[in-house]
């Protein structure tokens, strides 16, 4: 078999971890999630989630990855020979599928609304319009799923390149053009006059909207948003150099992607509120309330234009991350060569994707408990198999593997000082797997 990639530089390491972490997580479903959940009470459920839950578990992924070697399937094997803890790497696997199914329809309705805003389509109209100008579009039965595909082959030809030639190399072209976009666009939200009912709508909680069920969102979120739960960060890990230090790196990315998060809410509220519309429209927050927001502002299609173009390139490297998991499995599992996996993997996608995409249209009646395929696929991943990966993830490496091989990884050898190690393992033996299993528990006994 040819010798594993691996990416060459530590800024190429950071920017694709971070370009996976980044994503529709943070500008499409957080502001939405937010919006739905009563604002500045959910961010703060998510910010605990993430500090307290997501950033342990993102060093326990790293500490798996960078040690093993492998996929998630075989990270396990690898670790711990000859017992079950393997299907936590199919678990992630499948997971992995899944998310790429709803992602991928998503990432396409982003390269759609680029074209809309360049053509001038998102001008003059109303509030309803843009309404029925999203569900026209999502509830087509073929334009979508056109842009799905040529999301998925975009994804392809960075995938099929490697770790180093091609997911490094993207995400340090795409990551720092998405920062400086989100940076302008903050700027000139914060600055729009009647901005701070939005502000205050993010930041001042109101408990009394918080549910037992927005907790588990808010936990579940904090997991999607940091790639977490399902190997995706073991995968990445796998390919770090030995010298690259696990926690500060968990540290960086973790922060960053809270900031990503949080600014994302500093674009999205000001905004929404400073032309009285609602923030709980779901899901269409971006597509349907957003334009509207835009029109009303000086120099409306240079806003919108750069708006999708960001979620764009934010929905791409993640997507690209997901794709690897699933890729690197079916090349080293079966030795069936990078781009012959990679291509497996798209054509997969793509069936689940049709599915996904006639979930707003021909199929949108098509339910089960209430919900559509979609809205399952994003049930399955969110709520249960990554909050489920997260709480086994933990147990593995608290529990299960040796503490010296962790404190090992961790300081590099002993190369780099590591602080706190023993309460490190506590959270990650009982308050993480606890937490996510009370979570849990509550939210599927309502
Ligand atoms: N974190 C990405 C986002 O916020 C999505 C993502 C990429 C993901 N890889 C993942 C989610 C692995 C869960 C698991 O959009």
């Amino acid at each position: 078999m040819e010798k594993r990639g691996g990416f060459a530089t530590k800024i190429g390491i950071l920017m694709a971890t971070v370009g996976s972490a980044v994503g529709l997580g943070n500008i499409w479903r957080f502001p939405y999630e937010t919006g739905r959940n009563g604002g500045a009470a959910f961010l703060l459920v998510y910010l605990l989630s993430i500090f307290i839950i997501g950033f342990p578990v993102v060093m326990a992924e790293f500490v798996i990855g960078r040690k093993a070697k492998a996929n998630p399937v075989g990270a396990f094997k690898k670790l711990a020979p000859n017992t079950k803890w393997h299907w936590v790497g199919y678990m992630g696997v499948l997971a992995g599928l899944l998310i790429l199914g709803y992602y991928s329809v998503v990432a396409g309705w982003t390269m759609e609304y680029i074209f809309k805003a360049l053509s001038l389509e998102l001008e003059n109209k109303s509030a309803a319009d843009y309404k029925s100008m999203f569900e026209t579009f999502t509830s087509n039965p073929i334009l979508p799923i056109i842009w799905t595909v040529l999301v998925m082959i975009i994804s392809h030809l960075i995938v099929k390149k490697g770790i180093k030639g091609g997911i490094e190399k993207a995400s340090k072209i795409m990551m720092p053009i998405l920062f400086l976009l989100m940076l302008i666009l903050a700027v000139h939200s914060i600055l729009l006059p009647g901005s701070m009912k939005g502000i205050e709508f993010f930041f001042n909680p109101d408990f009394s909207k918080l549910t037992a069920e927005s907790v588990l969102t808010a936990l579940g979120h904090a997991f999607f948003s940091l790639s977490l739960g399902m190997g995706c960060l073991i995968t990445y890990a796998s390919y770090f150099k030995s010298d690259i230090d696990l926690p500060k790196t968990a540290a960086q990315v973790t922060i960053i992607d809270t900031l990503v998060s949080v600014t994302a809410g500093v674009i999205i509220f000001p905004a929404v509120f400073a032309f009285n519309m609602q923030p709980e429209a779901g899901p269409g927050l971006v597509y349907m309330v957003l334009p509207n927001v835009f029109q009303q502002m000086s120099g409306s299609f240079i806003w919108s234009t750069m708006f999708y173009i960001l979620l764009f390139l934010a929905a791409l490297t993640s997507l690209i991350s997901l794709h690897e998991v699933v890729t690197a499995y079916i090349h080293e599992r079966y030795s069936i060569s990078r781009s012959n996996s990679s291509r497996i993997v798209t054509a997969l996608v793509l069936f689940l994707g049709v599915f996904c995409s006639l979930s707003f249209g021909l199929m949108k009646n098509a339910t089960l408990f209430s919900m559509n395929f979609f809205e399952w696929l994003e049930y399955l991943t969110a709520s249960v198999l990554l909050p489920l990966g997260g709480m086994l993830i933990s147990i593995f490496v608290a529990w299960y593997l040796d503490k010296k091989i962790v404190f090992d990884e961790l300081s590099n050898d002993g190369k780099i000082k590591v602080k706190g190690f023993k309460i490190y393992i506590f959270i990650l033996r009982y308050v993480a797997p606890l937490c996510i299993f009370a979570v849990f528990v509550t939210s599927l006994v309502k």
